[in-house]
């Protein structure tokens, strides 16, 4: 059990989110009312509604079903304003949790298939990738996420795509329905996201297979791996991601929901950690699952982590993080002070 003051630790900590998606956190309340503004026919009418039905789907068939509620509520989307304003309303959170640095995934290709042009995206994101900083102090970076079930052409294409906004997309990440679509699929994408000095990651052995993950790794060239649950029952691939120092952006909550994961208890994270590769944990799509902040209290208390447990995880995700490394010095003095039980309880 946490004590109060380690929930209230979590509560307060700076924090740094390796891992969550656009298109799968706009908040529902906010989805409604974009809904109605477009005139977007959905499913679900209500808060409770879109609960219960994504709630069935995710139980009943797993990621796919997660990625059905992800595309439908996605496509309230349809203006410059409406990407600023999912992203500025995740950034107001970030302020209330103490997250000052977030790498959010972007998924174009979700939008595409809807007939957005890339600039009505872009533009929005990048927009509010301003105001995050000056309105909330959050730093985003964005990394561009493949719909791994399109064509390897379609997301080679993407990918060229992306060279006039490199001074707002930090890295290249692969995402969506991981059964049948390995990520071998998109080498070439990988080796053009390279070229163009992308950093590289990809979600792998979240419900799909090892091979995959080592795919990833050995010929993607990956530096990070999105959830990575099935490395944890293999030796060789925890051998790998801790002599290459390679980060799992984890998300236990998310995993437990969609049958990736047995359960909190059995999350593959706690064998990974205590094996001594480097893991965070973030949200992924928190409308689905919990803010990180109610993550981590989860995680700690499900899994049984330590104090120096947890600040680990938390320091990794700046530790491991693309570009806010420099925020350390801030969350280790932090952490000082917290320990001698000074002001910043
Ligand atoms: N897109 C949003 N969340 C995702 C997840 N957990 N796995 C794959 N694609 C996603
Ligand atoms: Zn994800």
């Amino acid at each position: 059990m946490l004590t109060e003051r380690q929930k209230n630790m979590l509560r307060a900590i700076p924090k740094a989110e390796n891992h969550i998606h656009i298109e799968g956190s706009i908040p529902w309340d906010l989805a409604l009312k974009l809904a109605e503004k477009n005139h977007v026919e959905l499913p679900v009418h209500t808060v409770d509604e879109i609960a219960k039905w994504s709630r069935k789907l995710i139980t009943e068939k797993g990621l796919d079903g997660f990625m059905i509620c992800d595309r439908t509520l996605n496509s309230v989307c349809l203006h410059e304003e409406d990407y600023e304003a999912a992203v500025l309303a995740l950034a107001k959170d970030d302020h209330d949790q103490n997250i000052i640095y977030q790498e959010l995934h972007l998924d174009y290709p979700l939008n595409e298939e809807r007939g957005i042009p890339i600039e009505v995206v872009m533009e929005g994101y990048r927009s509010a990738q301003k105001k995050a900083k000056k309105l909330y102090g959050v730093e985003i970076v964005y990394i561009a996420g493949l719909d791994r079930t399109l064509s390897s052409e379609r997301c080679f294409s993407f990918v060229k795509s992306l060279r006039p906004y490199l001074d707002m997309i930090a890295g290249l990440g692969m995402d969506c329905e991981e059964n049948g679509h390995p990520c071998i699929k998109h080498l070439e994408s990988y080796k053009e996201a390279k070229d163009m000095g992308l950093f590289l990651t990809a979600h792998a052995g979240e419900d799909g297979k090892a091979d995959n993950i080592w795919d990833a790794l050995l010929k993607l060239g990956v530096q990070r791996i999105d959830h990575g649950c099935q490395a944890a029952y293999h030796p060789d691939l925890i051998e790998y991601l801790k002599e290459h120092d390679i980060l799992c952006a984890m998300c236990p909550s998310g995993n437990v929901y969609s049958g990736a994961a047995p359960s909190f208890e059995e999350h593959p994270l706690l064998a990974l950690l205590r094996s001594g590769v480097p893991v965070s944990i973030s949200s992924d799509d928190p409308p689905y699952t919990y803010s990180m902040t109610d993550e981590l209290i989860l995680d700690a208390e499900k899994m049984g982590l330590s104090e120096d447990e947890m600040i680990k995880i938390i320091r990794n995700g700046f530790e491991y993080s693309i570009s806010g490394s420099h925020l350390l010095p801030q969350f280790d003095s932090w952490v000082k002070e917290w320990k001698k039980g000074g002001q910043n309880e």
